[in-house]
């Protein structure tokens, strides 16, 4: 039976989100996740293009929302480290298990177990707001609430960039024909095939982006079906 992506499949849950899911399986999509990203994310072109240059100008600080197990926080620490510019990255995510295993990766980034609203609250500043695959995790009013709290965290001079897979057919299709030669190895133990699958069926459109989400914020699409859905303090009221 073909799959309904005609609307947000709101109600459908990821597996990684029950409290009581596998520990193991649970650990085995975190370290999969820079596999999966690596393939589809395409931070570097985020970081040479929105991040890099904002560094050769100043001190930069980044927080990366709903980290996960935080690896594109480390590649972009990484990626600075590199090219020896003054970038803190601070990944936070909701879920303390998330938080504990990105913990052991290394020290090279802040990690941090709260809520976007917490930070927010305590009039916390940063630079740059990104996220991955964060946005089809909410509700519309989670949602409205994740994107005032970014918009505060970086006050007045300050830019936010989500990225999410864009819902559609063709991500859905490739998604299921690119995982399934290595459900049984690569991908075996861990949730990234099944919860892939159903994060397609719960993103958002591009459209459906554009009429949810405040004035100020714009979205693009890029390649491959990801969208990205930015706020940027200095043109946000033009
Ligand atoms: C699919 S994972 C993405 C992880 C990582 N960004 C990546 O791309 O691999 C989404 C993460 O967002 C976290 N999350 C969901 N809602 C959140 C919220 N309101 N604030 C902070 N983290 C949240 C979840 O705990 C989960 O770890």
């Amino acid at each position: 039976m073909a799959v309904d992506l005609t609307s947000r499949a709101v109600d459908a849950r990821e597996l990684m989100d029950d409290p009581h899911a596998d520990q193991d399986m649970l650990e085995r999509t975190y370290e999969r996740f820079s596999l999966v990203n690596a393939v589809v994310s395409r931070w570097r072109s985020v970081y040479r293009r929105d991040i890099r240059p904002r560094a050769q100008q100043a001190p930069l600080r980044v927080l990366d929302v709903g980290a996960g197990g935080g690896d594109v926080s480390r590649a972009i620490a990484a990626w600075a480290s590199k090219d020896a510019l003054p970038i803190t990255v601070t990944a936070l995510d909701a879920d303390p298990r998330a938080i504990q295993w990105a913990r052991g990766r290394g020290s090279a980034v802040e990690y941090r177990c709260a809520y976007t609203g917490e930070l927010a609250d305590a009039d916390e500043r940063f630079d740059v707001v990104i996220s991955n695959h964060l946005l089809h995790h909410l509700s519309g009013d989670e949602l409205a609430g994740v994107l005032r709290d970014c918009a505060r965290l970086v006050g007045d001079g300050g830019i936010v960039i989500h990225r999410d897979i864009e819902r559609s057919r063709f991500a859905y299709r490739a998604f299921a024909a690119a995982t399934w030669p290595f459900a049984a190895t690569l991908l075996a133990d861990s949730f990234i095939r099944v919860d892939g699958l159903t994060s397609i069926r719960r993103a958002y459109t591009a459209d459906e982006l554009a009429s949810t989400a405040p004035s100020g914020w714009r979205v693009r699409r890029a390649f491959p079906a990801r969208v990205e859905l930015r706020w940027e303090a200095s043109r946000a009221g033009s």
